[in-house]
């Protein structure tokens, strides 16, 4: 399909207002929010190289990884975002230990939506100016409007999302997201401060011959996903596959979904559940291989099934091209299931 010329993000979210099923005006207005707090962080992410801004705050996240000043500003960026305008009635973020309530306007706690971010993704990219990215994902509240916001709300399985997308600040900016009705990215003219419709409706190649994963980590890995990359790595007609890993969650799938190829971030014996969080990484970004045509599990699950109990719980991941993840899956299907 030829990209009709000069569309912008504005543009967009108001034509396509309508096919939201609940099109009260409120989600187009968070999706308008965010793209200002994204074109506030890119500017930040930038000067990175320029100013006193890369090294660590000082401070460790509730997770006890080092926080870089950049992560702080981000997710400040993002909170004070869409808490001015009053538009979400809670956003919960990597970076915090707690939700955050927003009563709203007249302290009457009647806005519908929950916000949850992973404000920087990948970022110990910053300092070797390498991309990262933003993460975020859009629930409708569960509990009744009128009434604070709740763990419960937060706490949906990924496939009630009403919204989910990322921002990469990469070669250029992006921001990829989608509505339910497929994956639309937009790339940010810097000049003039606008995001231009670039890649509608991306879609994941069905199959394609990147593999990205942590490969220092593989003797900690399952034995399926040790014998998957040995797949990966055979001699056959279509492989060797290449082996891509930015170490950005955001770049790597963004990357695949693009060209085709599969992103693993497995469980290991120093982490059992994996690394990446369900909530703030997993979720948004299966919603996205979904929406696009590709697949996203744990090995064994649906990532978008998976019941959450805690804000910052962890997953392992597989995500990218379908008959890709198929393949993975099998792989860990020969051997019982961990817990
Ligand atoms: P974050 O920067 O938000 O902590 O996320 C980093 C995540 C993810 O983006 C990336 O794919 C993964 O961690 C990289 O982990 P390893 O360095 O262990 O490969
Ligand atoms: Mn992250
Ligand atoms: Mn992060």
């Amino acid at each position: 399909m030829a990209v009709q010329k000069n569309k912008t993000l504005g543009e967009f979210i108001i034509e396509n207002q309508s096919e939201f099923q609940y099109s009260s005006g409120e989600l187009s207005r968070l999706i308008n929010s965010i793209r200002l707090a994204a074109k506030v962080v890119n500017h930040e992410v930038n000067k990175a190289g320029l100013v006193d801004i890369i090294g660590e705050a000082g401070d460790t996240n509730i997770q006890g990884e080092d926080q870089q000043k950049l992560d702080v500003f981000a997710n400040d960026a993002f909170i004070n975002t869409l808490t001015n305008r009053e538009i979400v009635c809670g956003i919960a973020s990597e970076e915090e230990e707690d939700f955050i309530t927003i009563q709203g306007r007249n302290g009457q706690n009647d806005n519908k939506y929950v916000v949850l971010i992973d404000p920087l993704d990948g970022s110990s990219n910053i300092d070797v100016n390498v991309s990262v990215g933003t993460i975020f994902s859009i629930f409708r509240r569960v509990t009744p409007p009128g009434t604070p916001v709740s763990l419960e709300d937060f706490l949906q399985p990924g496939h009630r999302q009403v919204a989910a997308g990322y921002i990469i600040y990469g070669t250029s900016t992006m921001i990829v997201y989608s509505t339910g009705h497929g994956v639309n990215g937009f790339t940010l003219n810097p000049a003039l401060g606008t995001y231009y419709l670039s890649h509608p409706n991306l879609s994941f190649p069905k199959t394609g011959n990147i593999y990205s994963v942590n490969e220092g980590n593989y003797v900690h890995f399952p034995q399926g996903i040790k014998d998957y990359i040995k797949y990966c790595q055979e001699e056959e007609e279509d492989r060797p596959y290449t082996s891509r890993y930015i170490g950005s969650l955001v770049s790597d799938v963004h990357r695949n979904m693009i060209k085709g190829g599969i992103y693993i971030y497995p469980n290991t014996a120093k982490d059992p559940n994996g690394k990446l969080r369900l909530l703030y990484e997993c979720n948004p970004m299966a919603f996205l291989i979904e929406q696009a045509g590709g697949k996203a599990t744990d090995g064994f699950r649906r990532i978008l099934d998976i019941q959450p109990t805690t804000l910052h719980q962890r997953t392992p991941f597989i995500g990218g091209s379908a008959s890709m993840v198929e393949k993975a899956e099998s792989f860990m299907h020969r051997y019982p299931q961990r817990d």
